[in-house]
């Protein structure tokens, strides 16, 4: 079986040019840097996939200027853009903005196969929180929809990772329900699930299975620091290889100055925070 290539990224925090710039970064900028190089590949990838916190506002603007970077620059790649949400999104917002259908708060998940893999995009926000947790529609519907295996195997992707991290500030934003993935996946042709939402690389094994997290494509965070969330500007995105039944993922730093953008001093007693 022929090997599949891809591109993963996530987190691109974007909004209308010129509304709220973060930590005065300009997110646009930091996408099209991001095709840029991947343009220059000298292994063209199959699709992008983008886990989510597509948006840093999450209003239908932000979401049509989005829409209109990600056809550009698909149009220019050649191949799809697939995108899942994440806590920084809004489901109405998307759906009118990006999708153009009516808005709505259904969430957003949904499975296509690109050649032989099946993509499996879940939406594992929980509206109007920063948790992350999969709610039962979705897990009967990921059980159902992995009934029947697929050639090449499944990749699941989902914001909120499921691997302990070197950070236990950010340890306190994994899924909350990992026992109700796990179950409903369990015996499945599974290869390897794609997060974001921590803003570092982040690698290991959930019951067996290679989970990567991702580093943001607007801004890095300080995986080791205890007491506080340091914002760092740098950026990065995952090339990752199916390849007789397995997913190897390769991370890849963009240039960058990496100053600390922003220092968030947390109380321990109070770890949930906005990543
Ligand atoms: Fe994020
Ligand atoms: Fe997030």
């Amino acid at each position: 079986m022929e090997p599949i290539f891809f591109l993963h990224l996530t987190d691109t925090h974007i909004n209308v040019p010129g509304k709220n710039p973060l930590f005065q970064l300009d997110m646009t900028d930091k996408l099209r840097a991001v095709f840029a190089e991947a343009a220059k590949l000298a292994r063209k990838p199959a699709f992008v996939i983008i886990s989510g916190d597509l948006t840093q506002d999450g209003d239908v603007d932000d979401y049509r200027h989005l829409r209109a970077v990600l056809d550009e620059e698909q149009a220019k790649l050649g191949v799809p853009i697939h995108v899942s949400l994440g806590n920084h999104d809004s489901r109405p917002a998307f759906r009118e903005g990006f999708l153009g259908e009516a808005p709505s708060e259904q969430s957003y998940y949904y499975n296509v196969m690109e050649g032989d893999l099946r993509l499996v995009v879940l939406n594992t926000q929980v509206p109007g929180t920063n948790d992350g947790r999969l709610d039962a529609e979705q897990l009967a519907w990921l059980k159902d929809t992995l009934a029947v295996p697929a050639p090449a195997g499944t990749v699941v992707v989902l914001h909120h990772p499921v691997v302990k991290t070197p950070s236990a500030l950010m340890d306190t934003h994994l899924l909350d329900n990992p026992d109700d993935l796990a179950a409903a996946i369990a015996g499945s042709d599974v290869i390897g699930l794609l997060s974001g939402h921590i803003h570092f690389n982040s690698i290991g094994l959930f019951h067996g299975i290679p989970s990567a997290a991702g580093t943001g494509v607007a801004f890095g965070l300080d995986p080791t620091s205890t007491d506080s969330m340091k914002f760092i500007d740098n950026s990065g995105y995952n090339l990752v290889l199916v390849k007789e039944g397995r997913m190897i993922v390769t991370p890849q730093a963009m240039p960058g100055d990496q100053r600390v953008a922003f220092e968030w001093k947390i109380d321990p007693d109070k770890l949930h925070a906005h990543a």
